[in-house]
């Protein structure tokens, strides 16, 4: 059984997709009221494949954080600023040997939770899929991605992921995972705030932004180099040139989020990021900035800070 924490819209793709695979699946919810909710419509999803035209229904069980069921594999796929205390009220039941995959964007929050399960194989992993629910109950594939899955402590690929690959889910192993982190962090903090700032889709931001993602891109390069993670300034701007053009009509997932009024993972890009830099004294002024002007657009639409 393959425990699914975080019923949205990461978790219920990889629900569906595990569950079609074969996989028996159990979502957990975060309380009774959302459990009735997800009962009443008899657990179903209706899935909508928009690459490949396909629309599917299918029926995913779910249960409550204090169901006694032990846990042997557990993927989490809540947002990055509830991840920690999502693990924490299910903890108890993680049997010695479970696994546990973390499935958020940014960076953070994965090591807070390796720290709280120190005797725990936990791996992280990088998605880029697209998939948004316009209910509860529907969930939208708009755009099918890469997912990599590493191990922070680079220990060998786990049996498991061949058994899924070998189910026909694609997926694939890195064995350097915190540098796939660090890059995509880079990218994110490069394009996310400023389509935010200027209410821009990503390919606006090359007329819009150009100079500024260029004095970001310097200190971007500076701080993954202090860490360790080896990328050129050049193809630090290749990258965000690529994903800038092939994601020119979307509205990042930070614009997306603030347009609906949701909380953002600022404090998982922005704010990991300027957290890094001071551990080493880096000095970051053009992020600093970027950040203190996306916290104050923040506090005048009555978000969150972080
Ligand atoms: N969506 C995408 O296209 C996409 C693509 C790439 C990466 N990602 C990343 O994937 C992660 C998940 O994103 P998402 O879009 O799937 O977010 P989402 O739709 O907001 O889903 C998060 C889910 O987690 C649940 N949750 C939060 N705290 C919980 C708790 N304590 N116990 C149980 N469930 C809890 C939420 O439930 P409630 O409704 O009860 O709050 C919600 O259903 C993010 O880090 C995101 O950046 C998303």
């Amino acid at each position: 059984m393959l425990h699914i924490l975080g019923a949205g819209s990461i978790g219920l793709l990889w629900a569906a997709r595990l569950q079609r695979a074969g996989f028996p699946v159990q979502l957990i919810l975060r309380n009774a009221e959302r459990l009735a909710a997800w009962q009443d419509h008899a657990g179903q999803l209706e899935l909508t494949d928009t690459s490949q035209q396909q629309h599917v229904s299918l029926t995913l069980n779910a249960q409550l954080p204090e169901n006694p069921e032990p846990i042997h594999f557990l993927l989490v796929t809540t947002k990055a600023f509830a991840a920690e205390t999502a693990v924490r009220s299910i903890r108890h039941r993680l049997s010695p040997d479970a696994e546990v995959l973390l499935l958020q964007n940014g960076m953070g929050c994965q090591q807070a939770i390796s720290r709280q399960l120190p005797q725990h194989r936990v791996y992280y992993a990088s998605v880029t899929d697209g998939a948004w629910r316009p209910s509860a109950h529907q969930l939208i594939w708009a755009g099918h991605g890469q997912t990599l899955i590493g191990d922070p402590r680079q220990g060998p690929p786990p049996e498991w992921l061949t058994d899924w690959q070998a189910h026909g889910l694609t997926l694939d192993w890195h064995a350097d995972i915190m540098a796939v982190l660090w890059r995509k962090l880079a990218v994110n903090c490069a394009i996310n705030p400023l389509t935010v700032l200027l209410d821009c889709t990503n390919g606006e931001l090359l007329q819009l932004a150009h100079g500024r993602m260029e004095e970001l891109s310097q200190e971007l390069q500076l701080l993954l180099s202090a860490f360790g993670i080896p990328i050129s300034l050049d193809i630090l701007r290749t990258q965000l040139d690529q994903v800038i053009r092939q994601t020119a009509a979307n509205s990042s997932s930070m614009r997306q989020d603030i347009h609906a009024g949701r909380r953002t993972e600022i404090d998982f890009m922005l704010g990991f990021a300027l957290r890094s830099a001071d551990q080493l004294n880096l000095a970051v002024p053009a992020l600093r900035k970027l950040h203190t002007e996306l916290q104050t657009y923040l506090a005048t639409h009555g978000l969150p800070l972080d």
